[in-house]
């Protein structure tokens, strides 16, 4: 029997609410599936740490995860922290520190989705953006001086190193070389940075001559951000840089239908440091404590945990149970215009795990 061992870190607001279901779905599919158990543990960090502690998580905490093989997020954030605050003091280092530079975020229009675009039908919409996630905008390099005077200065400087652009860049086309239609758009802006985003396309254009079987264009980030509305069946695999890739996947998670369905993965693709998987959505205050969050977005993001680690029958039989809810339509939470809560939504992804169930 594997074994894997996973941390479990709910952290923030609807964190919490939907980190349940995900780990009902991934254990109902484990059962399943056979073959394999998730070994969990739970940390309880996040805010609340925070406040009492005055840290975000313990000061050895990656040293804590790194024994682990996967690590399961909820959401990070809460109005009595500063974003900023609880950002880099979570998230990010764990991103950073564990070097998971390639942020897989898959956009798909399933069938009973209510998707905000005229005429796209499920099939239309079925594209995957692989996000810088480690440098570029989100660096953390730069400081602010004079203080509070007139003459007050920000700098945020964003780092593009050759090499970071370059995994990132050749992990994009490797993803793409997977997909039946082979396609690669990168994501660029180098007509007004001429230093940063010069250097992307000429790596992008290098590392292209590697992969003659995809197909590859480059597409500067205004017109791509229109496309992602008007044309989003022309997208199969987008690279792009974290800041970019930040905005774009909040675009193409509105076009399929919503933050509530976006699942994420954090990867290290050499499997040097354990990989994190997480909804796209954030902690969601507005909608904390009254059980209706969504938590389609965690449970597909265990799907793409188990995949990552080898379990494609499992992850695959996750996915079909969320096709088969929201065909059906019987259960839907309010995001998707019904009345569910997270818990029957849950239920209802087990309950179509079960069904699916082969002998
Ligand atoms: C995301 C989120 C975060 C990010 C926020 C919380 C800073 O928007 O995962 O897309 O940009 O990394
Ligand atoms: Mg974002």
């Amino acid at each position: 029997m594997r074994n894997y061992r996973i941390a479990v870190i709910p952290g923030d607001g609807i964190g919490q609410e939907v980190m349940p279901e995900g780990l009902k779905a991934l254990h109902a599919a484990a059962e399943i599936a056979g073959g394999f158990r998730l070994e969990c543990e739970t940390f309880p960090w996040g805010c609340e740490h925070y406040l009492a502690h005055g840290a975000m998580m313990p000061a050895d905490g990656l040293n804590i995860l790194a024994d682990f093989d996967a690590l399961y997020f909820g959401a990070v954030g809460w109005p009595n922290v500063p974003d900023h605050v609880s950002l880099w003091g979570l998230r990010l280092p764990i991103c950073q520190g564990f070097d998971q530079y390639a942020n897989l975020r898959p956009s798909v229009l399933l069938l009973g989705v209510p998707g905000p675009l005229r005429d796209k039908q499920p099939g239309d919409i079925d594209f995957v953006v692989v996000r810088e996630n480690t440098e570029g905008e989100y660096a953390g390099a730069g400081g602010r001086a004079h203080r509070g005077l007139p003459l007050e200065v920000a700098v945020e400087t964003s780092v593009f190193t050759r090499a970071g652009v370059e995994r990132v860049i050749r992990y994009a086309f490797e993803v793409a070389r997977h997909r039946p239609r082979r396609r690669l758009t990168s994501a660029t802006k180098s007509n007004a940075q001429r230093f940063a985003m010069t250097l992307w396309d000429e790596v992008f254009d290098a590392v292209a001559v590697g992969y003659p079987d995809v197909a590859t264009e480059r597409v500067l980030v205004d017109a791509l951000a229109a496309r992602f509305v008007l044309k989003p069946e022309s997208l199969d695999v987008v690279v792009a840089s974290n800041l970019f890739a930040d905005i774009l996947t909040d675009l193409g998670a509105a076009v399929v239908g919503g933050l509530g369905l976006a699942p994420s993965a954090n990867l290290n693709p050499e499997r040097r440091y354990p990989s994190m998987f997480e909804p796209v959505h954030g902690s969601a205050p507005d909608i904390f404590g009254r059980g209706i969050a969504n938590p389609i977005a965690m449970i597909w993001s265990g799907a793409l945990m188990l995949d990552f680690l080898g379990e494609k029958a499992a992850a695959d039989l996750i996915v079909r149970a969320i096709r088969d809810v929201l065909a059906a339509g019987r259960v839907r939470t309010p995001d998707l215009g019904g009345r569910a809560t997270t818990v029957e939504m849950g239920n209802a992804i087990v309950a179509a795990l079960r069904a699916g169930e082969r002998p």
